[in-house]
């Protein structure tokens, strides 16, 4: 698994992760399958998880997942609320789930960020945050968050990127190489939407000499060679898809002609 800086002297991670939208939002019964997850995840090098307090128990579920190992893995997760006493509050209970330490904090979809900054500048200057971000999906909102990238306030950022979705390489991804911002990728496969009518397998065969012979590892390639993204966060509920997902994260990385087929067969 090929690994990279999260921003300039940022940490180093895995270009693989796990995002835990729905994988990890689920009551203590399930809670020990789901666990199993984040195993395959630790055992692949993938030790990337991405959470947040909007996707209902997937905060507490990773937190309980990583307890006993906590200095293996690398979070990510996000403070998420208009108003300042709950930010706090979101803020402090994370910190403690993750044992007094959240490796990134990000703005969820910019939500109060002039009200949350503060906090998390603080606690970075503690040692307790290692990089602050923030994330949005929609393309409405890309000047506010280049507004705030240039501010030079944050890190990182967390923006949607698949072959159907590229309005970052607009503005965003280019003003992320200049300021030497992170940029993690989130909905690779659209939500799942570019997994519904896979490509027939004989079309994926000038991909196998990189590496990648499914569809799904072909999309994250896809992401992954471009230089300016950092790592991506696909989510599954499926350890063998986590181990099969973390393949794509190794060199050789797809050329300009290879991600045009890959768009092509995305559609
Ligand atoms: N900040 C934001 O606004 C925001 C918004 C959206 C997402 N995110 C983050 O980004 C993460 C990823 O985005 P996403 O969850 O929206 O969608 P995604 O990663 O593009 O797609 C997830 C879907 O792909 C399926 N999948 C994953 N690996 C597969 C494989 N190898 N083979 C077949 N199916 C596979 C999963 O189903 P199975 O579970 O059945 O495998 C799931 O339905 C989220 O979990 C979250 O952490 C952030």
């Amino acid at each position: 698994m090929e690994r990279r800086t999260l921003g300039q002297d940022g940490p180093e991670i895995p270009v693989v992760g796990l995002g835990t939208w729905q994988v990890l939002d689920v009551g203590p019964d399930e809670a020990p399958f789901r666990h199993r997850v984040v195993d395959a995840a630790l055992a692949a090098g993938a030790n990337l998880f991405d959470s947040s307090p909007m996707y209902g128990r997937a905060e507490q579920v990773l937190a309980d997942a990583v307890r006993d190992r906590r200095d293996e893995a690398f979070v990510a997760t996000k403070v998420w609320t208009p108003d300042a006493a709950e930010g706090l509050a979101q803020i402090d209970r994370s910190m403690e789930w993750f044992g007094g330490r959240v490796d990134c904090f990000q703005v969820h979809n910019l939500v109060g960020w002039r009200l949350h900054l503060p906090r998390l500048h603080e606690l970075r200057d503690q040692g307790r945050i290692g990089v602050i971000g923030a994330t949005h999906y929609s393309d409405a909102a890309f000047d506010e968050l280049a507004m705030l990238m240039r501010s030079g306030q944050i890190g990182m950022i967390q923006i949607p990127y698949n072959p159907r979705e590229r309005t970052v390489e607009k503005e965003i991804l280019p003003l992320a190489q200049e300021l030497g911002l992170g940029v993690l990728v989130m909905r690779p496969f659209g939500e799942g939407s570019l997994l519904a009518n896979p490509p027939h397998p004989e079309t994926l065969e000038p991909f196998h000499e990189f590496g990648v012979k499914t569809w799904p590892q072909i999309l994250l390639k896809w992401a992954l060679s471009d230089p300016r993204v950092t790592a991506v966060i696909p989510a599954t509920s499926v350890p063998d898809r986590m181990t099969a997902n973390a393949k794509a994260g190794s060199a050789p990385w797809f050329g300009p002609r290879e991600r045009r087929m890959v768009a092509q067969l995305a559609g």
